[in-house]
């Protein structure tokens, strides 16, 4: 199979090349390095008056250490890919998000298409992010008339160039349209696209994570910073939170570790100001309490590693508990022993940043795995109550799901 993936980022000069580099570099370029170990080949149009951002686009993949095969030198590759007989073709904005599943779906659908219709079209309807605000919208964007954006043709011969093509040209030639798996594409509203606004019709969906996470500046947020200032390094874990938390009713949570409220404000308006958030932190030195309580955030000072304050917290149930505290193992443990019980049926517990304290993995996977090794530091009623565990970013996140009854 031979995939490729053409996206557009010719503009006529810095200014206008700049406004679309920001989301580039923080929504499209990691999710296109994130589906690296697929096979595809990806193609940039550049203005070639311009080559600083040819070069510019170079260096963020290099900064996402990208293992992408990247083209990125000519304002045209329609001769290339006619002449490369590709299979697949994908057009994208370079403004777009794609889900870490994106191309994956695409190879899918195309294998279990192909041997009956050779040709056929696959859509990805995308939800629209406002970049500003993080709200998440459903609405159609584009019709039969409006030049590809989300769609991949796959054919044995591309004769037919999607980056200039209009859908119903498509049509005319293709055997059968699919569209893939909803809510795999996110269209970035930045405020300059040339033809995409939220528009009065489309249909509020709930707010995104990943742009509030960059918002507030918590250390959760995609690993690229669009704030050129801001030193702080992202891990990512919005990205995951944002799927794990999706069409769960959470009222009541609780975070270790305040630091300066960034995560308690990213939660806080994540969930609309519906959610009781209950923050915790041994230092009171990096914010004010009295500013950062509301009526939905209240901070208590405590040491997550003393067990009689952990019990203070018991007062009321949780739907979710993250650990973001001093990363410390042994305090890992001490909380989860105290903390897990008070999560309500289905809750769940989260601890992050686990490169620091590798035996708390070795903890959780042998708990995942059944194993005795080192599962004996968690008391074994606390255990009886995981209904199952995951990890994310390299074993960096470890989320525990509390059984559902
Ligand atoms: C990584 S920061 C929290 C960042 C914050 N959650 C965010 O995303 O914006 C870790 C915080 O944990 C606090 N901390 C360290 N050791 C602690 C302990 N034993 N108990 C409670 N909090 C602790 C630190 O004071 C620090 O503010």
């Amino acid at each position: 199979m031979k995939h490729a993936i053409v996206t557009r980022c010719n503009f006529a000069d810095d200014k206008l090349f700049m406004r679309y580099f920001i989301p580039m570099r923080k929504f499209f370029i990691p999710s296109i390095c994130a589906q690296s170990n697929k096979d595809f080949t990806l193609y940039i149009t550049t203005n070639q008056q311009i080559p600083k951002h040819a070069e510019m686009i170079k260096k963020e993949f290099i900064k996402n250490n990208s293992k992408v095969n990247v083209v990125c030198n000519q304002s045209s590759y329609k001769e290339i890919i006619l002449a490369e007989g590709y299979n697949i073709q994908t057009r994208h904005d370079c403004d777009d998000y794609m889900e870490n599943n994106y191309v994956q779906s695409i190879h899918e659908s195309y294998l279990k298409h192909i041997e009956k219709y050779k040709k056929f079209l696959l859509f990805a309807q995308p939800t629209k992010v406002d970049m500003h605000t993080g709200e998440e919208y459903m609405g159609r964007i584009y019709t039969d008339r409006s030049p590809s954006m989300f769609l991949s043709l796959c054919q044995e011969t591309p004769e037919i160039w999607l980056m200039t093509e209009q859908h119903d040209k498509f049509y005319s030639i293709v055997k059968k349209s699919f569209e893939l798996p909803k809510n795999l594409v996110k269209l970035i509203v930045h405020g300059y696209n040339a033809a995409t606004t939220i528009q009065k019709n489309n249909t509020k969906i709930g707010r995104n994570l990943m742009v509030l996470a960059e918002k507030y500046n918590t250390d959760k947020k995609l690993p690229n910073s669009i704030l050129p200032k801001n030193g702080i390094k992202g891990h990512g874990y919005v990205e995951y939170y944002q799927k794990i938390l999706k069409n769960r009713n959470i009222r009541d949570m609780l975070e270790i570790g305040v630091s300066f409220g960034s995560s308690l404000k990213m939660w806080d308006d994540y969930f609309d100001k519906k959610c009781n958030i209950t923050g915790i932190d041994i230092n009171e030195n990096r914010f004010k309490k009295s500013e950062l309580e509301s009526d939905t955030i209240k901070i208590k000072i405590g040491d997550q590693s003393d067990p009689s304050f952990l019990r203070s917290l018991r007062d009321k149930k949780y739907d979710f508990i993250l650990d973001d505290g001093s990363h410390v193992h042994e305090h890992h443990i001490i909380s989860f022993n105290e903390l897990f019980c008070t999560l309500n049926a289905g809750g769940v517990y989260a601890i992050e940043d686990l490169h620091v304290a590798l035996n708390t993995i070795k903890v959780f996977k042998a708990i995942q795995a059944r194993s005795m090794e080192f599962n004996n530091k968690i008391n074994p009623d606390v255990i009886s109550m995981i209904d199952k565990i995951e990890f994310y970013s390299n074993d960096k996140l470890c989320i525990i799901y509390k059984n559902t009854t």
